[in-house]
């Protein structure tokens, strides 16, 4: 059975304007939707090994049919990705594959390819329309959308980079069926993220479905039904970020709403090398903690925390590595602050949909925090 709903999210920033695609089963007619936007031409899909396993072929095949000429680049995959090298790798690609102009480029996959797509489409031949085709719940709800593209230097994550909006998005939620659960788990605490942020509506109905039953998947809960519930929420998401990104497309002020949880995330992950968390997973527990810090400060009336927290439970995320300490959190949470040039600034929630950007917050209470969260008495 082909369902194949399609709902349109317009994205309008000063650099430009553009669709969000949202529907199931609509990746085998990618070309048709590609070419009712963009004249057919030169090509490269970009793509890791695991997404181009599944939906690879099928994003040629359709491409092909409607005129264009798509060159398929296919690597490992991973954060490594994201670095120069592997740039100028797709940049001779593109290349010796005749890429001129009129060309387009294709993210096919997570925010890891996304970004790296991205970044490659705003820098070559001085820009070419990128494309993205996201294929992780966490590039659906978050990185395909609003134009930050970058990739990784030795020295740090996403430090070399542009706003660089793209011509268009298409997310077919079909493609998560065959998303890792874990990887499921933290593309939903990005999502929760909005609920947290902003909508206090999503997040009560986000609350319904994750505590519809004991054992519980969240994954086979939202796809193994014929329900448009998921899509929904994802369209929400969309639409909450696309309404933040026209106000503050640069992040000067209000998009830094959308780093919710990730000053503590950021320290776990830079704390743990890069290696234990997943980028969601980390997000998750960051949004915990920063839950927890707004209780302690008086600013987030505790029943709301506590309804943050278990919604966040949810996730099953991992437990905090039993290495890890409260001093290696505490340096990576300062150092970062170092780079920046500012003092730590928490965005914090003061009640469901609603938040604050909290300056300094005293460090006995940001340490007992990190000790709670490390003890496991917070997720
Ligand atoms: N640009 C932004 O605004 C923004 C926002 C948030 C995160 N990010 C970036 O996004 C990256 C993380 O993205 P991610 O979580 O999507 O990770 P990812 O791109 O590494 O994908 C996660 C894993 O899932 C696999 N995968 C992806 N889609 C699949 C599918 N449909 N079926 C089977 N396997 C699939 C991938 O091969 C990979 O192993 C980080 O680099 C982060 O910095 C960017």
């Amino acid at each position: 059975m082909g369902e194949k709903i399609l709902y349109k999210v317009k994205i309008r920033t000063e650099q430009k304007t553009y669709p969000v695609l949202l529907g199931k089963k609509v990746l085998n007619n990618v070309g048709r939707i590609i070419s009712s936007y963009l004249p057919a031409c030169r090509t490269l899909l970009v793509s890791d090994k695991n997404v181009a396993a599944h939906y690879g072929e099928m994003c040629m095949e359709s491409l092909r049919k409607r005129g264009f000429q798509p060159f398929l680049e296919v690597l490992e995959g991973g954060e490594k990705e994201k670095s120069l090298a592997t740039a100028s790798a797709l940049y001779s690609s593109a290349l010796e594959a005749g890429l001129d102009r009129s060309a387009i480029i294709i993210a096919l996959g997570g925010g890891v390819i996304g970004d790296l797509a991205g970044f490659v489409a705003a820098t070559y031949l001085r820009g070419v329309p990128c494309v993205q085709l996201p294929t992780t719940l966490l590039a659906m709800v978050d990185s395909s959308v609003g134009g930050k593209v970058a990739v990784n230097h030795p020295l740090g994550k996403n430090l070399i980079g542009a706003f660089y909006q793209p011509a268009l998005v298409v997310a077919d939620q079909s493609t998560l069926i065959t998303l890792p659960e874990r990887e499921f788990n933290a593309g939903l605490s990005e999502l929760i993220k909005y609920g947290i942020i902003r909508d206090k509506t999503l997040f009560e109905k986000l609350e319904l479905s994750l505590f519809a039953g004991k054992n519980f998947s969240p994954k086979k809960y939202f796809l193994e039904s014929n329900s448009t519930r998921l899509l929904k929420y994802i369209i929400r998401a969309v639409i909450i970020k696309g309404e933040i990104v026209s106000q503050d497309e640069r992040e000067k002020d209000l998009r830094r709403i959308l780093n919710f949880g990730h000053t503590f995330g950021h320290a776990l992950e830079a704390g743990t090398g890069f290696r234990y968390y997943l980028h969601g997973e980390a997000v998750a527990c960051g949004m915990a903690m920063a839950a927890r810090l707004a209780v302690l400060l008086g600013i987030l009336e505790p029943p709301f925390g506590q309804r943050i927290i278990a919604l966040l439970k949810r996730l099953h995320v991992p437990p905090p590595p039993g290495g890890l300490n409260l001093n290696d959190v505490t340096e990576a949470l300062f150092y970062d602050k170092k780079k920046e040039g500012d003092g730590l600034v928490f965005i914090l929630p003061t009640a469901l949909g609603q938040t604050t950007a909290f300056k300094a917050p005293p460090a006995p209470l940001i340490e007992r925090v990190i000790e709670e969260y490390l003890d496991g008495g917070l997720l």
